[in-house]
């Protein structure tokens, strides 16, 4: 494979550092751009001396930067986005405004030097939809524009609609990727991300808080296999402009999630359930299952999950006994 220059928007954040790692460790050039909102420094100081990364602290949503730095890359990966329940429903006009706004302007510089585009959307897309597994031409099933937790789903899909409105209108090479809930050191617990939540107090004794009635269910992919998926994507052709799903089809509860945590992190914690509108206020909205049908990825990128949950949550609770984990 021959080196390339690749440019990762939000490559400061949980994701996108992992990525970075594996882009440098096949030989790729890569610049950051990331305005360190929700990502952090820290998540890219062991490749920081790398000669062949390069990091600009800015907004993705910045069009003279973007202008500038595309034509230097053969390949544009967009992470950068507002991320986690609590900061959707904290800061609504943000998180619309941060997400689309920054894609127009990527796209927008990428549509002008022809540079192919991953996208990372989200499962969030499949709103409420009934079916399971969902599937990436399902009907989406969108909840009402009152509930301020549908923005992130709403701003997303308006983002996959922009990429493939360019793959339709110029057949500029996009990828667009839904991601299931993606787990791993270095995510933090800041934004309303479970697991390292659930990590984090079971190390430190306390509650894990569990909201609503613990029987929601959702599955958790290791964000070493996410990482894998989305470099095989952008070789293969057939898979331009189109919506593949990434994630793992393990589902757990989440009252079983927090039983796990405990048992292997051999915690005293004990497990408490808070209703949703304490932790979220009035009118909050949550699905119940979230499954992804892998049909695609398996048959477009030969991709399927690897890692076993279990294996996955250790690895989340040792990188936070090193230390390393998303402070
Ligand atoms: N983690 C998951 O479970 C999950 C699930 C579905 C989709 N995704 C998507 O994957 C991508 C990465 O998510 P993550 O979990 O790594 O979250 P993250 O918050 O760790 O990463 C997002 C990064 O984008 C940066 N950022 C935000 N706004 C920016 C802007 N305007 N300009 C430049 N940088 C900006 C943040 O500082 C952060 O480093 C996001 O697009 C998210 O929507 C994640």
């Amino acid at each position: 494979m021959t080196t390339r220059r690749v440019l990762v928007t939000g490559g400061a954040g949980f994701i996108g550092s992992h990525l970075v790692e594996a882009l440098l460790a096949r030989g790729d050039h890569v610049t950051v751009i990331d305005d360190l909102s929700t990502g952090r420094w820290a998540n890219l100081e062991h490749v920081a001396a790398d000669p062949r990364l390069r990091v600009i602290v800015a907004s993705a949503a910045e069009r003279d930067l973007l202008e500038r730095e595309v034509p230097g890359h053969d390949l544009v990966y967009h992470l950068a986005s507002a991320v986690g329940v609590r900061l959707v429903v904290d800061q609504p006009v943000r998180t619309v405004e941060t997400i689309f706004l920054a894609t127009h302007v990527v796209l927008a510089a990428a549509a002008r030097y022809r540079r192919p585009v991953v996208l990372t959307s989200t499962s969030e897309v499949y709103g409420n939809s009934p079916r399971l597994p969902f599937r990436e031409d399902d009907d989406v099933v969108m909840g009402p524009t009152e509930k301020r937790r549908w923005a992130y789903a709403c701003a997303k899909a308006l983002d996959e609609f922009l990429a493939l409105a360019h793959f339709t209108e110029t057949r500029l090479p996009v990828f667009v990727v839904r991601l299931f809930n993606t787990v791993g050191p270095r995510q933090s617990p800041h934004y309303g991300m479970v697991l390292p939540s659930f990590v984090r107090r079971a190390l430190e004794g306390r509650p894990l808080e569990v909201y609503g009635t613990g029987e929601q269910r959702r599955c958790f992919c290791h964000v070493a296999d996410v990482v894998e998926g989305l470099l095989r994507l952008p070789e293969v052709e057939a898979a331009r402009g189109k919506v593949i799903n990434l994630g793992s089809q393990e589902e757990v509860t989440i009252r079983g999630l927090a039983e796990r945590v405990v048992a292997l992190t051999g915690s005293a914690s004990p497990i408490e359930l808070v209703p949703y509108e304490a932790a979220y206020g009035q009118g909050f909205d949550d699905m119940q299952r979230r499954v992804p049908d892998l049909g695609r990825a398996e048959s477009l990128l030969g991709w399927a999950p690897r890692t076993r949950l279990d294996d996955t949550i250790r690895a989340v609770v040792e990188s936070w006994r090193a230390g390393q984990a998303g402070a």
